[in-house]
């Protein structure tokens, strides 16, 4: 049997009821099979400082490059603060791609779902995190793009997704990322 591909799920928020969160799990379970979907966490992670590169790394550091290094593919799932990514999930990208030269993100493909309770849903920070992919080397795929608005009460406590039309939505965006991640695998 072939092993599923794995991927990433990083959560942009860090509270305990995030609805990122939330949708994050709904989402992993609309896949079609074949992929695992596990979230890496990244609340943990030390403030990346230049002035610890190469020495004394903080450990949480490289178990995170470790985790990101051994998947196939990165779902982002992130909500919006201040029109921009949340500084949590910017650190974990720039933790991430260091040391120079052996980056966890590079090649990497990648899906982005922004997230917020009002109208937007989060258009700023879907944005400003492809703008980082696109010199961290990770295509992202850019359609259908996924910006989740009016997002408080979308996700039950089974974490099924209670809005049809949403819900349709979200799995034929699974259903295109995972056609991108298995397409950008490298073949031997
Ligand atoms: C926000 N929020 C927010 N929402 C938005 O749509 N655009 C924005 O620019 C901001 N800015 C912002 C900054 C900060 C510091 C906070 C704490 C919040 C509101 C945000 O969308 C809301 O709190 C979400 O519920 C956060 O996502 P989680 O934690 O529920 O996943």
């Amino acid at each position: 049997m072939t092993q599923p591909l794995s991927i990433a799920v990083l959560v942009g928020s860090l509270r305990k009821e995030s609805i990122s969160r939330k949708v994050a799990e709904a989402a992993a379970r609309l896949s079609k099979g074949g992929f695992s979907y596990g979230i890496v966490e990244i609340g943990a992670l030390p403030l990346f400082n230049q002035d610890l590169e190469g020495g004394a790394e903080p450990a949480a550091w490289t178990e995170f490059r470790n985790k990101v290094r051994a998947t196939q593919g990165v779902l982002f799932v992130t909500p919006e603060y201040n029109r921009s990514v949340p500084g949590a999930l910017k650190n974990a990208l720039d933790v991430g791609s260091r040391p120079y030269g052996h980056s966890v993100w590079f090649g990497k493909p990648a899906g982005i779902i922004s997230v917020s309770p009002g109208a937007l849903g989060a258009f700023g920070a879907n944005h400003h995190l492809r703008q980082s992919l696109v010199f961290l080397n990770m295509p992202a795929l850019a359609q259908p793009e996924a910006y989740v608005g009016h997002a408080a009460q979308l996700v039950a406590d089974d974490f099924s997704i209670t809005v049809e039309a949403t819900r349709d939505f979200l799995r034929s965006f699974i259903a295109a990322f995972e056609t991108w991640v298995r397409t950008l695998q490298p073949h031997a």
